[in-house]
């Protein structure tokens, strides 16, 4: 049986953070909500994580759980809010900090026999983000480590299991947070670390295998890394039993449709191609709402789909690269639960087919692991994300083939650009955008009056936000120089430099 922590989520902006971090000490764990408590019983679960929340525990509104229902036996540890709550509730104080704590701090008291302590030492930076303080605890509680500012930095009731600390252990800036969380889910909860690529890749081969049986399956395949990482696994599990089906809607990068589908031709993958770019101009033609533009493009991908999925025989399922992130239901500060399912334009609910999504457990980075153990290509797992409605949001304005093939020729520049300079895997996302405007210049002895082409890159980890890649100048200049130079009907290149929020990744 394949043993879980179970994080309860409060709201907190870092609840992933945790989750994240506790995958990467190689121990499988899932976010729920803080009102689904009741999964914490179930006999897989072997240590519950409290997230922090925006709110304080004494707001009315505050998101609050049943402790007691929680087996005495399971290890628990709240982070932040979460360790505030606990103490609360069993009796003890929380008041608002004199003033609030946010950044760095040093701890300058540990317990070095407490189990959650271990190897953690006095100096050791912490990272604090509280308005809230917790200034006594219950009876049977004690501190097992504090900071200058906050005498209760962390405690711990060690016949009941349960710890608390007030910083957080997931952030980046806490040096010592990935030993606390070891020493919490390893030591104190006994995990036994064997969540890896290699051990996800059998269990999943093997649970599709009797999930699927002589099932026939069919999958979109989209050149991106979730569903390409998702046909591998398939096909291992079910060989040609999967049909997968590419389409091109004539908005892809320069010759990504004929390498992509050469990637997969190579993985041995039964794919089919479909070039349908000429039914997607033919509806967008004229088009300029970016609205618009993203449901016709929606629209008609279902249309090609289901058309050449119903040419196949008895197909019993459509699966899907739907990622972790895809499927965490996140809490609004009104404790509404807020399904963020995002499922490829509505094909499930069209198609009437059972729906298989082997990936759902993992984030994008172990995505990426178990594509690199399933022997793929590196440029097929290292891939920017892509937009579904690929370069037609990128052009502000109508399509035309002959506008999408002038941003082809300025976007390939600036990826292999970057591929050349080394500096394609340290953003997240690059492209370029063909803007609306026409502008003067000169060349030669002529003027030429033609289009401008911004640039974006940006860095991230989740696209949830996003800062604008600080890429050299010399490398821009480089780029700016040879899009002018080589793409006819382009006088002018600029770089977006606009972080998320308030600008989004893509411009439409
Ligand atoms: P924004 O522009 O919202 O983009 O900051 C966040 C991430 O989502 C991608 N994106 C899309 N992906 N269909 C998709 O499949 C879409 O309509 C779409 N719009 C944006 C974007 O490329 C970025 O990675």
């Amino acid at each position: 049986m394949r043993q879980k922590i179970i994080i309860l989520d409060f709201g907190s902006q870092t609840t992933q953070l945790i989750a994240r971090r506790v995958r990467e000490l190689n121990v499988y764990c899932e976010i729920l909500p803080y009102n689904r408590q009741e999964a914490v019983n179930a006999p897989d679960v072997i240590g519950v994580i409290l997230s922090g929340s925006p709110f304080s525990v004494y707001d009315p509104a505050a998101f609050k759980i049943d402790l007691g229902a929680i087996p005495s036996d399971m290890p628990v540890l709240g982070i932040c809010y979460g360790a505030q709550f606990m103490a609360y509730r069993n009796g003890g104080k929380v008041e608002p900090a004199p003033s609030r704590e946010y950044g760095r701090a040093h701890l300058n008291h540990v317990d070095a026999n407490d189990p959650l302590m271990k190897d953690i030492h006095p100096g050791m930076q912490v990272w604090m983000s509280h308005g809230d303080t917790i200034t006594a605890l219950p009876d049977n509680f004690k501190i097992i480590a504090s900071t200058e500012d906050v005498a209760i930095g962390a405690y711990a009731d060690t016949t009941m299991k349960r710890w608390g600390v007030q910083f957080h252990p997931e952030v980046h800036h806490s040096q010592c947070g990935m030993d606390i969380l070891r020493n919490f889910v390893v030591d104190i909860c006994g995990a036994r670390q064997d969540w890896n690529a290699d051990a996800f890749i059998d269990s999943t081969v093997a649970a599709l295998r009797s999930q699927l049986g002589d099932d026939k399956v069919v999958l979109g395949l989209s050149g991106g890394v979730d569903s390409s990482v998702a046909a591998v696994l398939l096909n291992r599990a079910i060989g040609h039993n999967l049909t997968c089906i590419f389409v091109d809607h004539g908005m892809l990068r320069k010759n990504e449709f004929n390498q992509v589908m050469a990637d997969y031709q190579g993985l041995g993958l039964n794919v089919i191609g479909v070039d349908a770019s000429a039914k997607f101009f033919a509806d967008l033609a004229g088009v300029t709402d970016p609205e618009k533009k993203r449901k016709i493009i929606g629209r008609d991908f279902i249309e090609v789909f289901d058309e050449e999925a119903h040419k196949l025989k008895d197909i019993k399922w459509l699966a899907q690269g739907t990622i972790y992130p895809d499927c965490i239901e996140s809490l609004s500060i009104t404790g509404t639960v807020i399904k963020s399912h995002h499922n490829v334009g509505g094909l499930p609910e069209k198609m009437n087919l059972k729906l298989c999504e082997p990936l759902r457990l993992l984030f994008k980075d172990e995505v990426r692991a178990v594509g690199h153990q399933l022997g793929m290509p590196e440029r097929l797992i290292k891939r920017h994300p892509f937009p579904g409605p690929g370069l037609a949001v990128r052009i502000l304005g109508d399509i035309t083939p002959e506008k999408v093939a002038v941003l082809q020729e300025a976007d390939d520049i600036f990826i292999q650009g970057l591929r050349d300079s080394g500096l394609y895997d340290q953003v997240w996302q690059a492209g370029a955008i063909l803007l609306p405007v026409q502008s003067v210049g000169v060349m030669g002895d002529e003027r030429t009056y033609e289009r401008a082409v911004a640039l974006r890159a940006v860095t991230s980890t989740d696209a949830m936000t996003a800062d604008w890649a600080h890429l050299p100048y010399e490398f821009l200049a480089r780029v700016s120089n040879d899009i002018i130079n080589k793409v006819r009907g382009v006088n002018r290149v600029c770089y977006d430099i606009s972080s998320k929020p308030p600008a989004t990744i893509e411009w439409e």
